[in-house]
């Protein structure tokens, strides 16, 4: 008879994750996995059902992984809601959320990272020194952890798609990552558990991120192909916004995430911006 949703188990210790994980391998069940920091979005949900779908027994991981913060960064204001996590994957059979302690993934005398170049150097890795090597390093331990055979993210982080796709490549992790679109509130704005952190005046002008990449894809169905004029069509879109400070706008080609010159299908918008101190990232593919 087929399982019915329930409350997952939730399991903290790394050592009893991977003895459920091995003995669910055993009896030839898919495993996949869904890693978070948790404050669950419907983004998140969507990367959940998709794995319910496709993996026999679906893995939650739910740690606000601090290597991949900066000194300065909201580590410690992240929001953790786990009693709202559970409840907003209740319909659904995910079978463990996986929520360690940071001592159990980092023991104090931890001394192992992974370096990570490629893709994780430009855009994000420029602004954020450390961010894709605490990603990459968590990630690569969630998958020792569990091994699962899928493991799901979403598009909203494209660069950490890539420098993730990377890792696996070139450290030989036999995991295959599925990709899931970007989900978006009713007026566009992409869903991140950062949106908690904003204003309904705030809010407002997040909205512009979204904006810029409609105009990007707009004007790219109109048949501009002049990356640099469309970039600073883009950056004109924030000038008027008190609080809104440009990270980056940038034009990139989908895997080298090089800035492209003359624009094609495959060109990816890429964005951040903070609005009123709250860093958001967006991005669209321009042949959408
Ligand atoms: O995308 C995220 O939420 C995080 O970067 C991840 C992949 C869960 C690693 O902490």
């Amino acid at each position: 008879m087929p399982k019915q949703p329930s409350r997952p188990t939730i399991i903290s210790d790394p050592h009893a994750m991977t003895a459920w994980a091995e003995q669910q391998r055993n009896a030839s069940r898919r495993i996949g996995v869904v890693p978070t920091m948790g404050a669950l979005h419907a983004g998140h949900v969507s990367l959940v059902e998709r794995s319910c779908q496709e993996c026999d027994a679906t893995v939650l991981t739910i740690f606000v992984n601090p290597t991949q913060f900066g000194p300065h960064e909201d580590f410690q204001k992240y929001p953790r809601t786990l009693e709202a996590d559970l409840a907003a994957i209740a319909h659904l059979l995910v079978e463990v959320a996986f929520c360690p302690t940071t001592s159990a993934m980092y023991p104090p005398d931890h001394a192992t990272r992974v370096e990570v170049a490629g893709p994780a150097m430009p855009w994000e890795g420029a602004h954020r020194p450390g961010h894709f090597s605490g990603v990459a390093t968590i990630v690569l331990k969630l998958f020792e952890i569990v091994r699962p055979q899928v493991a799901y993210f979403g598009q909203k982080d494209y660069q950490q798609t890539l420098v993730v796709r990377r890792m696996v490549e070139d450290l030989n992790v036999p995991v295959e990552l599925v990709i899931c679109p970007t989900l978006r509130e009713a007026d566009g704005l992409a869903m991140s558990s950062r949106n908690a952190y904003l204003s309904t005046e705030s809010r407002q002008k997040a909205l512009r991120l979204s904006q810029a990449l409609n105009l990007a894809q707009e004007r790219f169905r109109a048949g501009a192909r002049d990356a640099a004029k469309l970039r600073a069509e883009m950056l004109a879109l924030f000038t008027d916004v008190p609080g809104a400070q440009v990270d980056y706008v940038a034009l990139v080609d989908p895997t080298s995430l090089a800035e492209v010159a003359d624009l094609s299908e495959t060109t990816v918008a890429l964005l951040a911006v903070r609005v009123d101190g709250t860093r958001l990232i967006d991005n669209a593919r321009l042949g959408a």
